[in-house]
């Protein structure tokens, strides 16, 4: 640790996900103490900028956790001082010979010299950047990881070629595909919870459990991302990585250990027993203009009269011994009427209820539920069935409940800060390995083409409404009602 030093790499300095998310997140390790000591941050993308502009670009996106304000202002002192910049072009190795030399100028002093690219670029110059990288700037001491984010592709095809692509320049385990969602706080409690609580594991099966819902909103549009959004829509943009994901580490069997090996085997194995996605599972929506609030298409950077899916609800089954027949409920869409995002596990009648007349007509609102806010105000709770106290015999629904901000009133790292740590470490657990990435795009690829094939147009929703009536058609076919709506009241 001592005898080497690390240098992060942002490609793609001066775009939206570096300054929003890697340059505060690096920041925050650093102030935490996290890194090592000999430690610099290189920015490159096209344009021009000396040094000193680039840190009066980030300067505003370094803030700290409330624990750590008083010592904010020098410790962002102390990180700028180790930023750079060198502009270059992705597609020619010219620029990344000249990053080299500059990186080796600020690592002279270690022995060891680990280098770390994050590739925050379009998808178009992903390739050539990742090969100049790996070509003209990889560690000749240290090691060398590429973090690489979606878009992998557009379906299992391009996917691939894209693997091979990065394979030529990359041993596999140099690439770590990112999914932000996987650094979520209460993402890597799931197999917590499942697995070191004797109460929930022998629950957690077709026996017990009687749909699973997944349940991604967000409250505003695509509001100038549109250029981006409009080539792969919600189903690419969202479910085919952040919701399947949550599924394989929810419904995959025990793994051998924590190892990242171990835990990756048996999300692929849980992945390949899934059902393929056919078009009658899927319900698509476009959000429209509702008052002074914009639609999609209204959005500059849309092309006219576009069919992409800012909404999407989908039914999916999970072929094996343990979930056969259990729908797994997807539900993702842009301009929606809240920002949230929960897993929802609704358990199934209890057989000879002896308090069926005291639980009110519907049979269904006495199933338990847990539920998993993943985000904000993150909780677990789980709904149980409970006396009203008093004289009298009535039933009502209630809550066993942990909200993290009162029992825990810490405030949570971000995903990005969980995960750059991991590749600082060489831990893989939490990243994507291509067997699962390819075994996730099978699921989608047939369904993805036979839409744009059929130019089937999405069902208009207005902009902070709760989406498409199609999405209740859907889960009234496997039998299902969204839980969500239910609790909406008293989570406002
Ligand atoms: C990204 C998607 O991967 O995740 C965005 O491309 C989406 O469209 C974002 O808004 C949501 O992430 P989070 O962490 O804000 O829920």
């Amino acid at each position: 640790w001592t005898a080497s030093s690390l240098s992060v790499v942002v490609l793609g300095a001066s775009g939206d996900l570096a300054k929003k998310k890697i340059f505060p997140a690096l920041f925050s390790l650093y102030y935490e103490g996290l890194l090592p000591e000999n430690f610099q941050v290189f920015g490159y993308a096209r344009s021009k900028m000396t040094d000193a502009e680039f840190r009066d670009m980030i300067t505003s996106t370094l803030t700290c956790r409330v624990n750590a304000r008083e010592r904010c202002a020098e410790a962002q002192e102390r990180f700028l001082k180790r930023c750079f910049y060198q502009a270059g072009p992705y597609d020619e190795p010219g620029g990344f010979q000249a990053l080299s030399t500059r990186l080796g100028e600020q690592e002279a002093v270690k022995p060891r010299a680990n280098r770390m690219f994050f590739l925050s670029i379009p998808p178009n110059v992903f390739l050539s950047a990742t090969g100049n990288a790996a070509d003209h700037a990889r560690s000749k001491s240290g090691w060398t990881r590429v973090i690489v984010e979606k878009p992998f592709g557009r379906d299992s095809a391009s996917s691939a070629e894209l693997g091979r692509g990065l394979a030529q320049h990359l041993a596999e385990d140099e690439i770590y595909r990112i999914d932000h969602y996987l650094g979520k706080e209460l993402i890597e409690n799931l197999t917590v919870l499942r697995f070191s609580n004797r109460v929930f594991e022998p629950l957690w099966s077709r026996q017990y459990i009687r749909n699973v819902q997944i349940i991604f909103s967000e409250n505003f549009g695509t509001e100038g991302r549109g250029g981006y959004f409009d080539q792969y829509g919600i189903i690419r943009d969202v479910i085919q990585n952040h919701l399947l994901q949550i599924v394989a580490l929810f419904a995959m069997e025990q793994p051998v250990s924590l190892d990242a090996e171990d835990i990756r085997n048996e999300k692929v194995k849980v992945l390949r027993s899934m059902k393929v996605v056919a078009p009658e599972d899927v319900v698509m929506g476009q959000y429209r203009a509702r008052g002074k609030l914009p639609g999609y298409l209204d959005d500059k950077t849309v092309p006219e009269g576009s069919l992409t899916p800012t909404f999407a609800a989908i039914a999916m089954f999970i072929n094996n011994h343990r979930w056969d027949g259990v729908p797994f409920l997807f539900k993702a869409g842009k301009a929606l009427h809240k920002r949230y995002a929960e897993i929802r596990v609704q358990f199934r009648h209890v057989p000879g209820n002896l308090y069926r007349d005291k639980q009110g007509a519907d049979p269904d609102a006495a199933c338990n539920e847990l539920v998993i806010r993943i985000q904000p105000k993150e909780a677990i709770y789980l709904k149980i069935n409970n006396k009203v106290p008093g004289l009298g015999l009535r039933l009502e629904q209630t809550r066993l409940d942990l909200q993290y901000q009162q029992q825990y009133q810490v405030e949570l790292p971000d995903a990005y800060e969980r995960l750059l740590l991991d590749v600082v470490n060489g831990d893989k657990r939490l990243f994507i390995r291509y067997d699962e990435l390819q075994a996730a795009w099978d699921l989608y690829t047939p369904v993805l083409h036979e839409l744009e094939r059929s130019q089937a147009a999405p069902e208009l929703y207005p902009y902070g409404s709760r989406g498409p009536l199609g999405a209740h058609y859907l889960a009234a076919r496997h039998n299902v009602r969204w839980g969500d709506l239910a609790d909406d009241a008293d989570d406002e």
